[in-house]
This record gives structure tokens, sequence and C-alpha cells, in this order.
């Protein structure tokens, strides 16, 4: 029977006097709790709360997903603390409102229940988890640069143990329905067809409520509680840079102090208005936008034909069957064959554990040493080597044997795809599909048009690579696309601040303490001198970028980095670089020579319409390098140093290390440094 309640997110019914109130947020593929989510639940709650119940169930409509946290576009509208403290205090009076209800409260989660929405159902009596791979709970707010402050970090050591919640909090991970029943974070784990039932059952027993045993919460008896801080804050900073990433260390702190709920609510507040945590959020509501404009057109692909299968087109073929999709791939080498078979088995026992789910992978990805597949393929990506003749003949080799429909891609890092439309009769349907090494880690893939790519390629390309679980990036077809092309100064001007003398460790560090993963010689050993070699060549002539003589020397005497055990690093059998300890400091510019050159192309990119907007910059070179995302992404950093900085900066250097320096002439371009303001959700 459906009562009473009038609210556009909510539904409710009553069953044996207990209420069963399903959230479906409207127009949403997710449900968030936004400002007005939570406005109708506490009227709802307020509407209930006196009534003579047994209890309430809450749960979702959504397909996949409890609650996915609080609604991050409305971070965005934040403008100080008052504001922030006040919707951390709406959020924790009605959690608290249905933590203090007179009958049992029962939250029944499927899919994802996180921040925000895990909060809300620790603040019921009892949780009850579908048992599947698909179920994940966690408190990842620490990736948004703040932390719980629903009163997550006052509930859970209770309920799970102090050093529990502290993990989870501090590290943001999720676990699956299993781990969080051992680690008494739900009461139960049920198959979908038991969940209302298994509820219901909980209304009707009304148990004792589930509490940490005792010795789970000694770490927070007082003389312990200083102790166990200070190790924890060790292990953290083994981690995290807390100049960077203040989150963790104050949900950290309000442990030590065991902060109330106002507490936490005005320490979120402040790391809210914080740089980190709005940075962060931009970048999460960019990679969002990337997402949602993959989903616009369906991509039309079952069955993916991948041509070469060496390091790239191996592991594309791996990962698209991985994520569902029937693959064959073709290769001129069967040991290549053979050698990605191998590989993809040890990859899915790894990732997919299960043996049903491994066989069914394994039985998704087939050798094709003929090249079978293509007949029956709805989108082929070509993936050898990188010689344009080579290419063209495979791919007027592949027109011919393909039906009218099947979708083209390439993943030349290099060649303009104007040159291998040439092979086509029908150019419209080939696009650049740009995977980065390795595939299953890095999340960007750039979409490639060529001057004469149609538009429904490119929307299939985005729909296809967002089916994947990647990040689709619309760039220009042009040398180096934009994120090699940014990166490669930054990785040249490293080379020459070790030809100038200084130690590669110091460059290196001087990178990661700007945040970046890893410093510029590490990564481009990592990445393979020859493929710098090759791609710096590429982007001399048209960028008039030197290619250091190190480079060169180094390529040609067979050391390619860590693949052949030496490059810049020489590296131990477990490809450990072996590092030099750095002794005293070079007086060069070592990190703004280093950042300067990058955000100078960068800039350069927008300028010439590689990409459309600063926006584009920012999350191609956070979600493709790992630019220290607490900047926001390198156009987000630029901002905040300012362009008249930037520009005189460049000048002195320009004078003291010569012309590659010059400053970009879209520095002060206002035209170019205006943000989309469509472009921040
Ligand atoms: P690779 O040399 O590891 O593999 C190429 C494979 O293609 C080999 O197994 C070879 O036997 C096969 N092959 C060559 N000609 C063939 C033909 N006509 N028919 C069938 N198979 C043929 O090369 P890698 O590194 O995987 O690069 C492939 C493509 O991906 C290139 O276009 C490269 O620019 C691009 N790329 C490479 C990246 C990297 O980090 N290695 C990153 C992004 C793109």
């Amino acid at each position: 029977m459906s009562s009473d309640i009038d609210a556009v997110h909510w539904r409710s019914e009553e069953v044996d006097e207990t209420i069963v109130l399903t959230l479906d947020v409207a127009g949403q593929r997710a449900n968030a709790l936004s400002a007005e989510v939570l406005a109708e639940f506490d009227r709802i709650l307020a509407q209930i709360e006196s009534r003579p119940l047994n209890g309430v169930i809450i749960r979702s409509a959504k397909s996949n997903s409890f609650i996915v946290g609080a609604d991050v576009n409305e971070f965005q509208k934040i403008s100080d603390m008052a504001q922030a403290v006040s919707l951390a205090g709406a959020g924790q009076a009605v959690f608290n409102r249905l933590a203090r209800l007179p009958y049992p409260s029962v939250a029944l989660i499927h899919g994802h229940c996180l921040g925000g929405g895990l909060e809300l159902a620790l603040a019921c009596t009892y949780r009850i988890a579908r048992e599947d791979d698909a179920t994940r709970l966690g408190l990842p707010e620490v990736r948004l640069g703040i932390h719980p402050g629903f009163a997550g970090t006052v509930r859970l050591p209770p309920l799970i143990g102090d050093l529990a919640a502290l993990d989870l909090i501090l590290s943001g991970r999720t676990v699956s329905a299993h781990q969080a029943r051992a680690l008494g974070l739900v009461d139960e784990t049920v198959p979908e067809r038991h969940l209302l039932r298994a509820a219901h059952a909980f209304v009707a027993r009304h148990p004792r409520q589930r509490r940490a045993a005792w010795w789970k919460r000694v770490p927070a008896w007082s003389p312990l509680r200083k102790p166990v801080t200070r190790l924890l804050q060790r292990q953290l900073r083994k981690k995290v840079n807390p100049d960077h990433y203040p989150a963790p260390y104050r949900a950290l702190e309000l442990w030590r102090r065991g902060a109330s709920q106002e507490e936490e609510a005005r320490s979120l507040s402040e790391l809210m208005v914080g740089r980190t945590s709005r940075n962060l959020v931009s970048i999460f509501l960019l990679g969002e936008k990337l997402k949602r404009q993959g989903r616009r057109q369906p991509h039309g692909v079952a069955h993916v034909h991948v041509v070469g299968a060496g390091i790239m087109g191996g592991d594309i073929a791996i990962w698209a069957a991985s994520r569902g999709f029937r693959v064959s791939l073709q290769d001129q080498r069967p040991e290549a064959l053979a050698g990605t078979i191998k590989k993809a088995y040890g990859f899915y026992r790894k990732k997919l554990k299960k043996p049903v789910a491994i066989q069914d992978a394994m039985d998704r990805l087939m050798p094709d040493l003929d090249g079978n597949g293509l007949g029956r393929a709805d989108l082929v990506i070509e993936a050898i080597v990188e010689k344009a003749a080579t290419k063209c003949e495979l791919l007027r080799d592949i027109e011919r044997r393909v039906r009218p429909e099947t979708l083209l891609a390439t993943n030349t890092s290099s060649i303009p795809l104007e040159v291998l439309g040439e092979a086509l009769r029908d150019p419209s349907r080939l696009v650049g599909l740009h995977f980065f090494n390795p595939v299953a880690q890095m999340q960007l893939v750039e979409i490639v048009r060529g001057r004469q790519t149609s538009d429904s390629s490119v929307e299939r390309a985005r729909a296809f690579t967002v089916a994947i679980d990647r990040m689709p990036l619309d760039v220009r077809s042009s040398p180096g696309f934009l994120v090699n092309r940014v990166l490669m100064p930054y990785l040249i001007e490293a080379m020459m601040l070790s030809q100038e003398g200084v130690a590669i460790e110091e460059i290196d560090d001087a990178a990661t303490r700007f945040g970046m993963p890893m410093g510029p010689v590490l990564l481009a050993d990592t990445v393979g001198l020859d493929i710098c070699l090759s791609v710096a060549e590429m982007l001399s002539g048209p960028l008039g970028i030197p290619v250091p003589e190190r480079l060169r020397e180094t390529v040609g005497r067979g050391d390619l980095g860590k693949k052949s055990g030496k490059g810049f690093y020489a590296y131990d059998k477990s490809g450990k670089p072996r590092r030099r300890p750095v002794r005293g400091h070079s007086d060069l510019p070592v990190t703004e020579r280093l950042i300067l050159r990058m955000l100078n192309e960068a800039v350069a990119c927008v300028r010439e319409g590689v990409v459309d907007n600063l926006d584009a910059v920012d999350a191609g070179m956070v979600f493709g390098t790992g630019f220290a995302p607490y900047l926001g992404g390198p156009m987000r950093y630029a901002e905040a140093l300012g362009e008249v900085g930037i520009s005189s900066s460049l000048r002195r250097l320009a004078q003291e290390y010569g012309p590659r320096f010059e400053p970009d002439e879209a520095w002060g371009r206002s035209d170019l440094f205006t943000r989309d303001a469509g472009s921040q959700a």
C-alpha cells in the first residue's frame, strides 16, 4: 500500500506496519544526497517518527547504487565556511533524527554505498547488503580533499573498532559486501531475492544492535590515543604529503581528540573551502563530465577486433574482454598472440578472481592469426608498428574485409589521421583511440579527430571508451595530440638539467615534491627511451623542440630504460632504480624550469585548438599523467599563479637558458582564459 508522503525523490510503502522508503533521485542515474533530497528525507522522518510503527526500511530504486554520497555539484556552490558548516550541520541533524527513531531502521544496501550514503546507513539500527561483486561500501571523502561530515567519523569507530574505522576513513578505500560483513560494517549479506525478507525479519526480531568487541576499542583508551596517532601519522606520511593533502591528517586529529559532531562539521568546512578540496572536486566533476559526454550515443559495439598483439594491442584486447566485449586479436606473429593469452590469464586471475569469471573472459578473447574476426567486428582497433606505410596497407586491407558500418580506429601516437585516412575509401569512419601505457592503469583515452573523421565516428568512439570504463578526451589530430605534446618539453627539460650536471635524483625529487606521481627521468625510463626519442623527434620539427644529445647517446648505446635494465638509472633485478643519495642542491631553478615548460606548452594547445578549452587540458593531464591533482591540473595552477607572473618568469628563463622558454602568445589573451561556466559540471 502506498502512503501519502509528498516527495519528488522518495517513495513510501507500508507493509505490516513497517514503512519501506525507496530513494529514486529524479532524473539521475545514481542516488546522491543533495540538499533537496535531505530536506525531503527530514520531512518524511518528521511525519513518521511519532507513528506507532514496527520499523522503517530504507532502500534504493537505482540498479547500481544505494547512495553514492553527497551531491558533489553542490560543493562548488559553497563560498564560505558558514555555508559549509550549515550544510554539514543539516545533514547531521537529519541522520540524528533517523538514529533516534523509536523503532528499528534498516538500510538495504546494493551497489555503491559511499560517503554520505554510508553515513546514512550508519545512522540506521541495522545494515543488510546484497552479496555480489557490484556492492561496494566506503568513505572515499579524502579523495575529494575532505573527510566524512555527516557524523561518519563519530559513528564508525564504535561499530567496527578504531583501527578498522581509521583505515577506511584515511585511505578512502571501498570494501565488498563480504569484507563489510567480516568487518562488522553490515549485519548480514544476502542474495538479491532475500533482501526485503531479511530486512523485515530484522525489524520483527529486533536483535541487539551491533558494537565492536571491547578489544577493538583498545586504541581509543586515553593513554594509547597519542602513540597510536603518531604511528598512523608516520604511515600516512609515507603515502601522502600533508601540505598537499591535509584531509586524512585532519580526520586522524579528530579521532585523537575524540571529537564531537560539531567539531567534525567545522573541520570538514575548513577543508571544503580550502585549495586542495576545491581542486580535487573540480577534477572529479571534469571526469564525470567526460564520461557523461560518452554516454550520449550508443556505440553499437559487441565485437572488437584488435590488430597488433604488442604492448598496446595486447593490453587493449585483454582490457576490452575483461569489460565484457567479445574480442578477436590478430598478429602476424603467433608467438605474440600466445604471449597475450598467457598475460590475459594472469591478469584475469588477479583481477576477476572467481574461476567462472576468469573462464568467461578467456572465452571472450580469441586469438585470430588470419583476421577471420574482421567480418564480424563492429569496431577494429589497429595497434601495429608506428610506420605510416605499413599502417596504410593494413587499413586498406581491413576496409575491404569489414562491414560498411564497422568503426575503424588507430592507436597511433604520432601519425596524422589525415595521412592514414588516405588509405581508405571512406576516411570519415577512421578515428584515433589513443590509449596510454599501461592500459589497465591509465584512465584516459584520447579520442583523435582527423579533418575527415565524422561526428558519428567520434561519438561512437567516446561511447565505447566509457563502456570499457576509460575516460574519453576529444583532441584534434596534431603532433603529439595533447598529453604527449605537453609532457615532452617537461621530459626534455629534465634531460637538459641532467646535461648541465644536476643529479637525476635531485630532478626527480623536485618533481615529486611538487606533487607529480613520478619524477620525469624515471618516467622517461619507464616509458622507454626509444619511444621518448621517437616522440621527441616527431615533435622537434613542428614545435622546434631540440632533442637532447644525452637521450640520443643513451638510446644509441642500447640503454632503453627500465625494460633493458639500464637507462638514465640502472635497475636491480626486481626492476627498482638504483638511486644515489642526493648531496647538496644545485643552484638551478629545477622545479620552475620543469613545470613552466609544461604550462607554456599546455596553453599553446588551447590557443591552437588541439583541445576545446582549459578544462580539457586539466582533465587530460591529471587523468593521463597524474599531474599533481591537488592543484587541479596545469591550467588551474596557471590561473592560481597568475598569467602575468608566469610570462615574466618565462621571459627571465628565456634570457638565461634560451628561447625554448619564450612565453607563448596565449598568455594574457583573456578570450582563452575565461572558463566556460557550463564546463564546471
Ligand atoms: P609493439 O611493437 O609492441 O607491437 C606491434 C605488434 O604489431 C607486434 O606484435 C607486431 O608483430 C604486430 N604487427 C606489425 N605489423 C603487423 C601487421 N601488418 N599485421 C598484424 N600484426 C602486425 O608496438 P606497441 O608499442 O604496442 O605500439 C603499437 C601502436 O601503439 C603504435 O602505433 C604506437 O605508436 C602506439 N602506442 C604505443 C604506446 C606505448 O607506450 N608503447 C602508447 C600509445 C600508443
